[in-house]
């Protein structure tokens, strides 16, 4: 599939020591590129969401581990070792709720300390070394995995679409959003390029607008026919029947199929179900954490007050002052998902356990 973007949102430099993001919190209006070489330039990025995505953020933090580590001079491999441990926990807590951040930076620490045993013998420097080339490779690896997942998505995702498909989707769960192509928006980029003309609508996403700011943004370059709705107009769209699919991307999944993703997805969810329109979450395998048993053991992201009343309005919108409560996702139980997409294939939320065997 001929991806849409000459760039991809998160990269490691050639040389492994700089950590180069498209700034997620310009767009639309400036394409700006920075440059990140240290640990606490790449949280500000993640919790500001100058990267944001949850496929995204777990890349951003497994290239910054690496970008960090390639960068720390040291001789003592205890030394090394508290470092990357500090960086590794400290990219884990910029953001809670989606799980790729966690499982892509437990596998950085498995590749540290298989790496590490395999060279015990090595002086420590030259062990030092090594640790620094695996990890690098380890970090590129798990990009390039996403990209082939995201590429089987995208195809597993375009089986369920008809031609001419009318689509709503919700924030941004594309290009932007992962290594390249995107979850939710894979399969339309894909049924573009098959010449299925999919027709999109997509909901701006209160309060920080990743679907008009990026969504209708990364769709609109690719040519894909795309109209742009305010949240409270997502009813009716569907009720004057415009909309056959409904997709958005997921944060995580609980091991009973609930589904986290940005605030509003539910109410969506639900309001599909009542005009009968199928509802489909995508997103990778990895988004599964077993050890969830249903969405309320997920943790939901608390986002500052600013958020709501000031950001991205010319103006104040709300009273000095005002008690604001800015959760920035909710949990959209499994009875109103139709449908997971992931790269090994569509599951109903009922056989998440099948898939554990899968994985
Ligand atoms: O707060 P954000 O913009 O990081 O929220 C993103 C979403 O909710 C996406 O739908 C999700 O991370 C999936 S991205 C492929």
């Amino acid at each position: 599939m001929k991806s849409v973007f000459s760039y991809d949102s998160v990269e490691l430099s050639e040389n492994g020591k700089e950590l180069v993001i498209i700034d997620q919190s310009l767009l639309p209006q400036q394409e700006k590129f920075i440059h990140l070489t240290t640990a606490e330039q790449i949280f500000y990025a993640i919790t500001l969401l100058k990267v944001r995505g949850a496929p995204a953020i777990g890349i951003a933090a497994v290239l910054g581990v690496a970008m960090c580590m390639n960068r720390f001079k040291t001789r003592k491999m205890d030394q090394f070792e508290k470092e990357f441990l500090r960086v590794k926990r400290y990219l884990s807590i910029s953001r809670p709720t989606a799980v790729n951040l966690s499982w892509a930076l437990d596998r950085m620490e498995r590749c540290f300390y298989e790496t590490k045993l395999q060279y015990e013998e090595l002086p420590e420097q030259e062990a030092i070394e090594k640790i620094k080339k695996e990890l690098t490779a380890e970090a590129r690896s798990i990009k390039l995995e996403d990209v082939k997942m995201c590429l089987s998505i995208a195809e597993n995702g375009c089986s369920i679409l008809p031609n001419n498909a009318g689509i709503l989707t919700y924030c941004n769960a594309g290009h932007l959003a992962v290594s390249r192509y995107g979850t939710a928006l894979g399969p339309i980029y894909y049924a573009q390029q098959q010449g299925m003309m999919p027709k999109v609508y997509a909901c701006e996403t209160r309060p920080l607008l990743q679907g008009s700011r990026l969504t209708a943004f990364e769709l609109m370059k690719a040519g894909v026919d795309v109209t742009l709705i305010c949240d409270n107009m997502a009813s009716i769209v569907m009720s004057q029947g415009k909309i056959d699919v409904v997709l958005f991307g997921c944060d995580r999944i609980a091991a009973n199929g609930d589904v986290a993703n940005k605030i509003g997805t539910s109410g969506l969810a639900i309001l599909a179900k009542h005009y009968g329109i199928p509802c489909y979450t995508l997103g990778p395998t990895s988004s599964i954490d077993f050890n969830c048993k249903t969405g309320s053991d997920i943790v939901i992201e608390e986002r500052p007050s600013y958020e709501v009343t000031d950001m991205y309005f010319g103006k104040t919108m709300a009273p000095q002052g005002i008690k604001v409560y800015n959760p920035a996702f909710d949990i959209t139980p499994a009875e109103f998902i139709s449908g997971i997409v992931t790269e090994k294939g569509i599951f109903k939320p009922s056989e998440i356990k099948k898939l554990k065997k899968l994985i």
